[in-house]
């Protein structure tokens, strides 16, 4: 898979792309992650990205031009299957969408910044606009680190087997991961449970399942009559 991402502060990218696993991933030639700085495609001395908006009001606007041509750039050197634009307006990423994006080749992703980008660019390219959760992070860069490794980690042969994805919480319907430990397996007073100790691989599933359940219904299902 290809992740194009056009980004304002492509240097927020450097850590969380470069690091543990999808770092491996790119290693492993099974993510090509390239991040294009906006101002590289910006006029002028100054490499002015951003303006105000039209019709007054606090912060400022990524201007069309330089994103147009990151984008003409792109589209001409290949098929994109989607073009994200990452924005608290957009449909809530979860497990099914990141699923769904894992079996694409080609994906730009879009970082707004500011109070966002011109609407002309949304209009002419973007297939998808995507949120992480209902808050306003500061740009959409801490957002594509988060949509990359959700997607990239789901390309089969990046995670070992003892990573497998399989088991993750959400790949099973309304499903939350069991507690982990490890040694020892007293620490402070506090012991392990024992049905994990005892080697009997069809009580440990039957009690992971249950505690994942357990702690799904405590957290996430809204209470009935109010009770
Ligand atoms: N940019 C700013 N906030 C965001 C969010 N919650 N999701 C995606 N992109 C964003």
């Amino acid at each position: 898979m290809r992740i194009d991402v056009i980004s304002a502060v492509p240097k927020v990218l450097d850590s969380p792309l470069n690091e543990s696993i999808l770092k491996r991933a790119q290693q492993r030639s099974l993510a090509e992650i390239i991040v294009h700085d906006l101002r590289d495609f910006a006029d002028g001395n100054y490499r002015q990205i951003d303006d105000s908006p039209f019709g007054g009001g606090a912060g400022m606007v990524l201007k069309p031009e330089p994103i147009f041509r990151c984008m003409q750039k792109l589209l001409s050197e290949r098929k994109y299957d989607e073009v994200i634009y990452l924005t608290p307006q957009g449909v809530k990423l979860n497990q099914k969408k990141a699923n769904v994006l894992s079996l694409k080749s080609n994906l730009i992703i879009i970082c707004g910044h500011y109070k966002g980008i011109d609407q002309r660019v949304i209009d002419k390219f973007v297939t998808k606009e995507i949120s992480i959760g209902d808050y306003v992070l500061t740009g959409g860069e801490t957002a594509a680190a988060v949509l990359i490794d959700a997607v990239v980690r789901l390309i089969p042969g990046v995670l070992n087997d003892s990573e497998s994805a399989l088991t993750d919480s959400f790949q099973v319907e309304s499903g939350f991961d069991s507690p982990v430990y490890t040694r020892p397996a007293e620490y402070e007073g506090m012991r392990v449970p024992e049905v994990l100790l005892n080697g009997n691989h069809k009580d440990i599933a039957a009690w992971r399942e249950q505690k994942g359940l357990k702690k799904y219904n405590k957290v996430r299902k809204k209470k009935l009559n109010n009770k």
